[in-house]
Order: C-alpha cells, then sequence, then structure tokens
C-alpha cells in the first residue's frame, strides 16, 4: 500500500486545519494537510458575522476572557480562554498578513461590531461573509508557502502503537485508492458534527469524524452535552431550511417578531432583548412557536425591513442575496426564521497547546473542547481555530523533533482496508442515507434545544438500534470513482458515535445550563460546575467529571 512518510499529519482543511499547516510549515518541518472537501470549501467558509478580538479600545484581552467565561457558564478552561483572547489580536495581523481585508473604517482603524455581552465591540469582520474571505487568505498562504495537501481525501481511522499515534490511514475519494499516512505528529482539525441534526447551519462535511476518530484511539473528550442552536436559522422553504442568518442582523437592529408582529424578546429578556445569549434568544424562539404564536412554517419573523436599503446591502449582502435567490426582498418584508444547530462547544479535551491525552495526536478548532464552555458567544469559533490551529502546530513540531518516527504495521492498515470494502460487498444491506435520516430525526426530536430524561433515553436506544443495523449498512454501488455512498457510510459511522457520547452527556448532567437545558432539572447549580469527559474502553463509551480549570 502507497505509505506517505511525514513529520506532521494535519487532518481538516478548515480555518484551524489550514492555519496549522501554515504554522508547522513555516516553523520547518515536512507537512501533509488532507481535507474532505475541495481545498478552500470547507465549512469555515460559511462563517458570515466575524470573529472577536480586543484590536479596539476599551476592549481588551482582559473583557475578551470575562465574557467568554460568563457566556460560556463558567465551565471554560480558563488557561485556554486566556491563551485564546491574549493572542487574538495577533492572529487578525497573521490572516491580515495572508490578505484578509477586514473592514476598516475611513480613520483606518477596524469596523468592529458588538454581539451579544459585548459592551465593548470585538467583532472583526469582513461584511457578513468572512469565513470565505478567511478561507481565501489561508488557502493563498498555504499555497504561497508550498504546504502540501491532498482534498477530497477520507481519514478513516488513526493508528497507533503503544498507545501513541503514529499516523492514519486515508481514502482518496476521488479514486478509491486506500493509503497510508505514517506521521509522527496529527492533529485534528476536522470541525463539528452539525450533521447528525435534521436542521444545521452546518455544511455537508461536519460529520463528527474527529470525536470518533479520537475516541478510538483512547483521547478523552470534554461536554459532549454542549451542542449550540444559533436562534436564526432560515426556517422556509425546506430548501435552505437551517441556513444561517447572521447575528450581525440582530446586532445592527434587527427585529424579531411572533405572528402578532409582538416584540416577544421584551417578554423574556427586557434588557438585552434581540442580543440576549443564543441559548437564550433559542429558548425564547421556541417557547413563542411552541405556544402557538409562531408563522405557519414554524418560525418567527425577523425584520430588517426598516432599515435604509444602502445599509442592508452595505452590512449584510450575503443575507440579502441568500433571500432574494428564495424570492423574499428583505428590505421590504421580514424573513422567517428558526433555531438551527451550529456548533458543538464539546470535543476532544485538549490543553492550552492543543495536546490532548494521546501521545503523537494534537487539536484544534471545533473538534477540540474547552475554549466555550457551555455556550459559545458568536465570533469566537473562526477566532479560537487561529489561535489553537497555531498552537497545536507548535506543539506537534516540537514532538515531532523530539520522537522517532515509528513505522506502521501493516495488520492495523489491512484490518481498516477491509472494514471500508467490507461497506462495498453485497447487495442486500441497508443503505446509510436510511440510517442517518433516523439519526438526525432522533437528534433534532429528542436531543435538542430542552431536553429531558424520557426524551433523551428514546434517543439511546434509537440510537443503539442504528448502530446495530449499520453493521448491515452497504454502499449501493462498488464504484472505486467518487462513490458517495461508501464516504455515507463511513461518516454515518462517525455520526453514531458522536451522536451516542452527546447523549450519554446529556443523560449525565441533571442541570440546565447555557445550550444543555434540562426541562427535568431547570435549575443551574453551582455543584455542577464540572466537566464531564467521555473515554472509550473496549468499544464502550464511559463517563467520569472534572474540575473545571479556573485559573490560567
Ligand atoms: O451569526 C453568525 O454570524 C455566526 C457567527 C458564529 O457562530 O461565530
Amino acid at each position: 500500500m502507497k505509505t506517505i512518510q511525514i513529520d506532521v499529519l494535519v487532518v481538516g482543511a478548515g480555518g484551524a486545519g489550514l492555519r496549522a499547516a501554515i504554522e508547522a510549515k513555516e516553523q520547518g518541518v515536512s507537512v501533509f494537510l488532507v481535507g474532505k472537501e475541495v481545498l478552500g470549501c470547507a465549512h469555515t467558509g460559511m462563517a458570515m458575522g466575524g470573529l472577536n478580538a480586543s484590536m479596539v479600545p476599551p476592549a481588551t484581552p482582559e473583557f475578551h476572557a470575562q465574557i467568554t467565561t460568563e457566556g460560556g457558564y463558567f465551565i471554560n478552561n480558563q488557561k485556554i480562554v486566556k491563551a485564546f483572547t491574549d493572542e487574538m489580536p495577533a492572529r487578525v495581523f497573521d490572516l491580515e498578513r495572508y490578505g484578509v481585508m477586514f473592514d476598516r473604517k475611513e480613520d483606518g482603524n477596524f469596523y468592529v461590531w458588538a454581539g451579544p455581552k459585548q459592551k465593548f465591540p470585538l467583532n472583526v469582520c469582513v461584511g457578513d461573509y468572512t469565513g470565505r474571505e478567511m478561507m481565501q487568505g489561508l488557502v493563498d498562504q498555504c499555497r504561497k508557502i508550498g504546504v502540501v495537501y491532498k482534498d477530497e481525501c477520507f481519514v478513516s481511522k488513526l493508528l497507533t502503537k503503544a498507545k501513541s499515534v503514529i499516523g492514519a490511514v486515508v481514502l482518496d475519494l476521488k479514486t478509491g485508492e486506500v493509503f497510508i499516512v505514517s506521521a509522527t505528529a496529527t492533529i485534528l482539525a476536522t470541525g463539528g458534527a452539525g450533521r447528525m441534526y435534521e436542521v444545521t447551519t452546518n455544511a455537508a462535511s461536519n460529520t463528527g469524524d474527529g470525536y470518533a476518530l479520537a475516541l478510538n484511539v483512547g483521547s478523552e473528550l470534554i461536554d459532549m452535552e454542549m451542542v449550540q442552536f444559533h436562534p436564526t436559522g432560515i426556517a422556509y422553504p425546506p430548501s435552505v431550511r437551517g441556513v444561517l442568518v447572521t447575528e450581525k442582523v440582530r446586532a445592527h437592529g434587527g427585529i424579531l417578531r411572533n405572528k402578532y408582529g409582538e416584540r416577544f424578546m421584551s417578554k423574556y429578556f427586557p434588557k438585552e432583548m434581540e442580543l440576549a445569549k443564543r441559548d437564550e434568544v433559542s429558548r425564547s424562539i421556541y417557547q413563542e412557536v411552541k405556544e402557538g404564536r409562531g408563522t405557519e412554517h414554524g418560525g418567527v419573523y425577523l425584520h430588517v425591513d426598516h432599515w435604509k436599503k444602502e445599509e442592508i446591502l452595505d452590512k449584510i449582502p450575503d443575507v440579502y442575496e441568500q433571500h432574494k435567490n428564495i424570492g423574499i426582498d428583505i428590505s421590504k418584508e421580514p424573513m422567517e426564521i428558526y433555531p438551527s444547530m451550529h456548533h458543538m462547544m464539546g470535543g476532544i479535551r485538549m490543553n492550552e497547546w492543543g495536546k490532548t491525552n494521546v501521545a503523537g495526536l494534537f487539536a484544534c478548532g471545533e473538534v477540540a473542547g474547552g475554549v466555550h464552555g457551555a455556550n459559545r458567544l458568536g465570533g469566537n469559533s473562526i477566532a479560537e481555530g487561529q489561535v489553537f490551529g497555531r498552537r497545536s502546530a507548535i506543539s506537534a513540531v516540537r514532538y515531532a523533533q523530539k520522537h522517532a518516527h515509528v513505522s506502521v504495521l501493516s495488520s492495523d492498515v489491512d484490518c481498516e482496508a477491509a472494514r471500508i470494502s467490507a461497506f462495498l460487498v453485497g447487495k442486500n444491506g441497508i443503505s446509510p442515507h436510511i440510517l442517518e435520516s433516523k439519526l438526525k430525526k432522533l437528534m433534532w426530536e429528542y436531543v435538542g434545544i430542552y431536553r429531558n430524561e424520557k426524551d433523551l433515553l428514546k434517543a439511546k436506544k434509537g440510537i443503539l438500534l442504528l448502530v446495530k443495523e449499520s453493521s448491515h449498512m452497504k454502499a449501493r454501488s462498488d464504484a472505486n470513482i467518487r462513490n458517495r455512498d461508501l464516504q455515507d457510510c463511513l461518516e454515518v459511522s462517525n455520526m453514531l458515535k458522536t451522536a451516542y457520547a452527546v447523549v450519554l452527556c446529556a443523560l449525565k448532567r441533571k442541570e440546565s445550563r447555557g445550550a444543555h437545558s434540562r426541562s427535568d432539572y431547570p435549575q443551574t447549580k453551582k455543584s455542577w460546575e464540572k466537566n464531564i469527559v467521555t473515554c472509550q474502553k473496549k468499544q464502550k463509551l464511559i463517563l467520569s467529571y472534572a474540575g473545571v480549570v479556573k485559573s490560567a
């Protein structure tokens, strides 16, 4: 089998993975970057509103850290938060060096806007297409410095020897070829798992691969119950259901109304109104719809029709265009929105240098946990990916420089190649699409904005049944070239494992905190100010508690 030998393997080519690859390459080691999508098309490109950094006084890193922690309901790792907020301004300047043209005012200062909790504005942006511009800059920089990459490739398994990660088995989605990357250090930057929900803002590639890969090699995950629902996803028509409508809309005066025209946020959060935290706005919308004050499509209205058209075109051109494409002129009529699964706050347990509990394995970006606690502030995701992309690369490079390269055992690889080809053999199996759509429904219905023991147990039982069924999962064709069904089989396996971890943790946390709202345990309890850790032992997921890292 073809083997690529390398110092640092980066898995995932979104904002964090690209930043990691740039750093590792600039530190002078050999780097190999693999991503599932065509280079430049990862989910980060869909980020709209911007990224938080204390670029303009009176905002400071300390203020940024304070609101990130309050916003996260005090279970964020303080060492991670400090590293993040201290280093963010430098990472914004890096992005400018890579060619990203952030919006600036006529006086030359950054244009910054204020999301929830931002008494001092932190959000730097490029219109409402910040992610797209960032990806362009990062990809350009990778190309400029000669990062070696292979896109449209799926990492199906991490390889280990003596409990250290020593590389990965990779399936080339274009050709069906399976090859080995023998790497001294591996960084996971595979993004989130939005696709396990029926309604999500996430790209098709966010299928929880990194959580499953990490669990399989003994890595710990943290706070997997913390799933963020963005308050404003498009509610209608079905073809665009869930698509993000940026928080920038509400931050610039967008107004939420129910079907009676009532500005309902005044009832729930009279002080913060539309700029309450994401978990709070999502619950308010949920309540309005549940009590019959929603639109006929099960959403509520978001108005910018009181803005001047020039302001709409200036501040939120993509939102304008998105809606024009579905026949809605937002300068004249409201948008129809409903919360949409948006972000995994939990993830691979890392320290402030992106190190995991497994030697040779590092993590950054959405797949890693600890930054956001129980609720992420808008603008903190594509931001922290830049800090921990760089930091995890520094750690991986140091590790690669100190450790000898270890050869991969062919028996390990044969086993994985056999697992992949088993999805291609035999015709009477179950389609991955059937399992995926059942999983999406379970997660949306029973593991959503509000949870309770009865629903979570239904989800648990349902997922276990799907896991059983997945042993008969088959692709419809045995073609090697661009076999989407084969990719789906691999992804569904990862989503099932990730979803199961989410449900177990959601059952375990018997309180409400941030995005985790238990209708049967509505209080937030000081005694629950702790993290839930998940690891896999003998194919079983085991949960335990850990104290929050409180001091930076
Ligand atoms: O609303 C938004 O633009 C999303 C930003 C984020 O999740 O950070």
